[in-house]
């Protein structure tokens, strides 16, 4: 028999993955589901990416390197952090690690004590709470207002800030709602931070490209330099480079910060693939232009799936202003009766229904801890997302 820790039972898996794999399950049983659950971009890796992985292959580049990254990596970390936030790295004030994913891991299992108090706004994505407990830490759920565009007001940090407070965790564009701060907002949350010194920030700026509208992107150490030292920048490649599946996110941030992170990362991964860290360095260095590309692309396919769902009888939704997600507010639906008989009682119910009867795949607005609300992702082609939006206007009508 297998005995399991303890630790693994304050996580779980991500709901959308469960949801991924619901929505592959009945497909496997002949239903047409478009799902629409995973956070990843519909297009290729870039073609003078792939280039630079074949190239490394073929040059050797296929050893272990330092665990922090190649020195070409350190470099193209730091030269990104300078072109696109006019931010300044030290080489050792940076770090690349198996995605975001695992730079936010490495981050909160090196400086959490068991009780400290992370402090996360809602709505979230979902692996801040896990990795949190994971961690022994106490998620703190600040809820934000749909009425702000799902942003936290400097009054509700300060009112959620504590002596316990370890962290908070900013995310801009936001998983799942597409909030985005300005430099105006950063800087009022910023103040409220500065009167609380213990206090360090993770901003994870994963979609910082996708951003609409013309809208500028901003970050907390850019602007509030004052804030540089307990600030941890956290981006990758994965989601603007199209890279989901190469793994590569780095940080930037204090120097003291990044060794703890290392030497855990030295003991769980050692370094990120060799072949993916010469990619990256292709990706962020290269030619920019296909992101803003892709970008434009996105924003339309936005502009879509808002118009679609707001012409949804019992629907509304908010416009994102950044990455491939829309969170509509279902609170029209709860309490309506399927042609089944079930009644829709919360957004998890809503979501099924959308799932089961009308095959459409999203992931319920409770997983990200702000309901009645779902997501669903517009990183899919213009064809599917009408005929899932079709779907779901159907469904919503036909609940009674
Ligand atoms: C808000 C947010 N942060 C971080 C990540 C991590 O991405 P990756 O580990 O692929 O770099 C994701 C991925 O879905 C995300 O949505």
């Amino acid at each position: 028999m297998v005995h399991v820790a303890e630790r693994t039972t304050r996580i779980e898996p991500t709901a959308s993955s469960v949801a991924t794999q619901r929505a592959r399950q009945l497909r496997a049983e002949g239903h047409d589901v478009i799902a629409l659950t995973q956070g990843e971009p519909d297009f290729a890796t870039p073609d003078h990416v792939l280039e630079a992985a074949y190239k490394a292959m073929k040059d050797g580049e296929t050893r272990y390197t330092a665990v922090g990254g190649t020195a070409a990596l350190l470099d193209a970390i730091r030269h990104k952090f300078s072109r696109d936030n006019g931010l300044d790295y030290a080489a050792d004030q940076v770090m690349a690690a198996n995605g975001g994913k695992q730079v936010i891991y490495n981050a909160l299992m090196s400086t959490v004590e068991p009780g400290d108090e992370v402090i996360m706004f809602a709505p979230y994505w979902v692996a801040y709470v896990d990795m949190t407990r994971f961690a022994e830490g106490v998620p703190v759920v600040v809820e934000c207002d749909e009425a702000n565009g799902f942003k936290v007001t400097p009054e509700q940090l300060e009112a959620a800030i504590t002596p316990k407070t370890r962290w908070i965790i900013m995310n801009s564009p936001n998983n799942p709602a597409g909030g985005v701060y300005s430099a105006d907002e950063l800087r009022a949350l910023a103040d409220v931070l500065l009167r609380h010194e213990r206090v360090m920030v993770m901003c994870d700026d994963i979609y910082e490209h996708i951003i609409f509208d013309g809208l500028e992107f901003a970050t907390m150490a850019q602007v509030a330099p004052e804030m540089f030292d307990r600030t941890l920048t956290l981006n990758g490649v994965s989601k603007a480079y199209s890279m989901t599946g190469w793994r590569i996110g780095f940080c930037g941030g204090p120097a003291e910060l990044i060794k703890v992170m290392s030497k855990l990362q030295n003991q769980s991964t050692g370094n990120t693939c060799s072949v993916a860290q010469a990619a990256a360095v292709a990706a962020l260095t290269g030619p920019q232009d296909l992101v803003h590309e892709r970008t434009a692309v996105f924003q339309r396919r936005r502009d879509l799936v808002v118009d679609m769902l707001n012409d949804a009888a019992g629907l509304s939704c908010l416009t994102p202003k950044g990455a491939f997600y829309a969170y509509p507010n279902c609170s029209g639906l709860i309490g309506r009766r399927a042609p089944s008989g079930q009644v829709m009682q919360a957004d998890r119910d809503v979501v099924l229904y959308l799932m089961e009867q009308a095959g459409v795949g999203g992931v319920h607005g409770e997983a990200y801890g702000l309901s009645p609300h779902f997501r669903i992702s517009f990183a899919a082609s213009t064809e599917e997302l009408e005929e899932a939006c079709r779907r779901i206007q159907a469904a919503c009508q036909a609940l009674a």
